[in-house]
Parts: structure tokens; C-alpha cells; sequence
């Protein structure tokens, strides 16, 4: 480990090697890079321990199948280097990533079949879409004018690197004093913004757009504490105008769990405060964070903190 770099600020997995993540790097040629050709998934790592680990191994292995990628490693293997760059990061709140990139074509050739798919991973400090206030009071979206990549020619349920509409998204949100925005399908529905999904709540049942987003891990999180708390929820196409008229609106990312949104397009939604579903899901979810809900422990061994 080079003696520049703090491990805490991240650890990268490349080309079979440990690495501080500041000095990790892939090919300038690598299709994962010039072409968007590659997958990934995050998982996270709350308290020492990842969270639903298997369940995202398993949805990265069907985002690679989907686009007829595969890899040299087991499932095991795999939760293996992933545990060990946060073992070596010694983080005990991370953000983890694993990639599966193309690879490099053959010289002269543009066959994806002729690449090696190569995997990349790596452990940073825990990321948050949003700041502590506006995991308090909520925060400000708006309904953006640029449509979600169409499912028929991206399928939006295998994680992709497509994310110029939602970039385009985040400086329209920025630019109407927002700080999220929400995607649409140019039908009259939306969909999901950069690194969320998005979920309705009007009298007191659930919705959650069921097409053209990708099927996020926390989102599967709330459908089934939805299905325990016996609050009705749907998977099921929901237009703009519901999104308007809602009571409560939150967001579900692994990168924060179940956050409030309390402004829509200047709108201020109940009173501008977090509702009472979206609260007690929130609740409930970083409550089954701290009673070890689907979750394996890290052993950081000698160098634990
Ligand atoms: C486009 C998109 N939608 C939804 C999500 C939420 O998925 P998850 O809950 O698995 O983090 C993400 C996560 O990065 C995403 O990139």
C-alpha cells in the first residue's frame, strides 16, 4: 500500500490486485469506458456489515447475463474481494461497487464476443443523495423535461452506465432550485431520477412506476416491509398527474435508503415535512439495519478500528 494514500479513502480491486482507489485505473480502450459496455451493481455496508449482500451479487450476475457477459469468478469469489477491499479500507459505512466491463476488443476488431470481460471493484466512504437536512426536511425535485432511456432500447433493469438523461435531469433540477429530478416516459408517467427510484403515496397505499426503471434493491426492500406493515402496494404504471396530487412522495437508493421529498416542482408537499409512511419506513429500515436484517458481518481482523 502506497504510503500516500489513507485506505479509508477507498480500495479498489484491479486486475487482481489490491490497490489505493486513487491510483486505480482501466484501459483507455476498454468498451466498459468508450462505449458504455459494462454493468455494475452497489451494495453497502452499514455498521461493519453489508447488507443483502447475496441479493445484489446475485442481480449483478443477472444484469451480466442479460448482456451475455460473464466472469472468471464465483459468486463466492466475488464476495470475497469485495469483503476484502473493505476489510482493507477498514470502513466500517461503504459504498461498494463491482463492475464487469467488456473488456478490450482485438486489434482491428469491433466483435464483443472476442473480449475478455474484465471486473473491476472497489470500497469508498458511504455515499449519501442527500445531506443530513434533506434526510430531515425532505428535498426539492422537479418533474424534468428529459425522458428516461425507453426500456425497449436500453432495458433499464440491467444497472448501465446510460446516465447522460439523468445528467441532463440533474443540471435542469439545479437550475429550477432542485437538487433531484425525476425522469418521465414521454407517455404521461414517470419514471426514476440519477440513482433512485421513486414511490407515491396517496391515501395511505403505495405506488411505484412498474416499467422503463431499473428494479433498485432498496425499492425491493420497501415492497416487501409494504407487504409485512399490510400498507397496499402496487408495481404498476403512475402518472405525472398522481405524482402532483400525491400526499407523500419519497425516494429508495441504496446510496440513503427511503428519503422524503417534500417540494415537487415548487409545490410544497405536507407542510414541507417528511410524511408519516415515509417516516415509518425510513425508520424501519435503518431499524432492520441495526438488528443485522439480511446482513453478513466483516471480519476487519488485526486491523479493525
Ligand atoms: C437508475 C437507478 N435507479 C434506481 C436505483 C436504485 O437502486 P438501489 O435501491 O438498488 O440502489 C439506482 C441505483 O443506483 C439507479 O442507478
Amino acid at each position: 500500500m502506497s504510503e500516500k494514500h489513507n485506505p479509508a479513502d477507498g480500495i479498489a480491486f484491479v486486475n487482481g490486485a489490491y490497490v489505493p482507489l486513487a491510483e486505480a485505473s482501466i484501459p483507455l480502450v476498454d468498451r466498459g469506458f468508450v462505449r458504455s459496455d459494462a454493468t455494475y451493481d452497489v451494495v453497502h455496508v452499514w455498521n461493519g456489515r453489508f447488507f443483502r449482500l447475496d441479493d445484489y451479487i446475485e442481480r449483478f450476475h443477472d444484469s451480466m447475463r442479460a448482456l451475455r457477459m460473464s466472469l472468471p469468478f464465483s459468486r463466492e469469489q466475488i464476495a470475497e474481494i469485495l469483503t476484502e477491499c473493505v476489510r482493507r479500507s477498514g470502513l466500517r459505512d461503504a459504498y461498494v461497487q463491482m463492475t464487469c466491463t467488456r473488456g478490450i476488443p482485438a486489434r482491428g476488431s469491433r466483435d464483443p464476443r472476442q473480449c475478455e470481460n474484465r471486473f473491476y471493484a472497489f470500497a469508498q466512504p458511504f455515499v449519501w443523495i442527500a445531506n443530513e437536512e434533506q434526510r430531515r426536511d425532505g428535498l426539492k425535485m422537479v418533474i424534468s423535461s428529459v425522458q428516461r432511456i425507453a426500456p425497449e432500447a436500453v432495458d433499464t433493469r440491467v444497472k448501465n452506465f446510460h446516465w447522460l438523461d439523468l445528467t441532463m435531469g440533474i443540471f435542469e433540477a439545479y437550475d429550477n432550485d432542485a437538487t433531484v429530478p425525476v425522469l418521465v416516459d414521454g407517455k404521461g408517467h414517470i419514471t426514476e431520477g440519477p440513482g433512485f427510484n421513486i414511490f407515491v403515496v396517496q391515501r395511505g397505499e403505495l405506488a411505484t412506476p412498474d416499467r422503463g426503471v431499473f428494479e433498485g434493491m432498496t425499492r425491493r426492500t420497501v415492497l416487501e416491509f409494504a407487504g409485512e406493515l399490510g400498507i397496499a402496494c402496487a408495481p404498476r404504471p403512475v402518472t405525472i398527474e398522481e405524482l402532483r396530487e400525491a400526499d407523500e412522495v419519497f425516494l429508495t437508493s441504496t446510496a440513503g435508503g427511503v428519503l422524503p421529498v417534500t417540494v415537487i416542482d415548487g409545490r410544497i408537499y405536507g407542510n414541507g415535512k417528511p410524511g408519516p409512511v415515509t417516516q415509518r419506513l425510513s425508520e424501519l429500515y435503518w431499524a432492520r439495519h441495526n438488528e443485522g436484517w439480511k446482513s453478513k458481518v466483516i471480519d476487519y481482523g488485526a486491523q479493525a478500528a
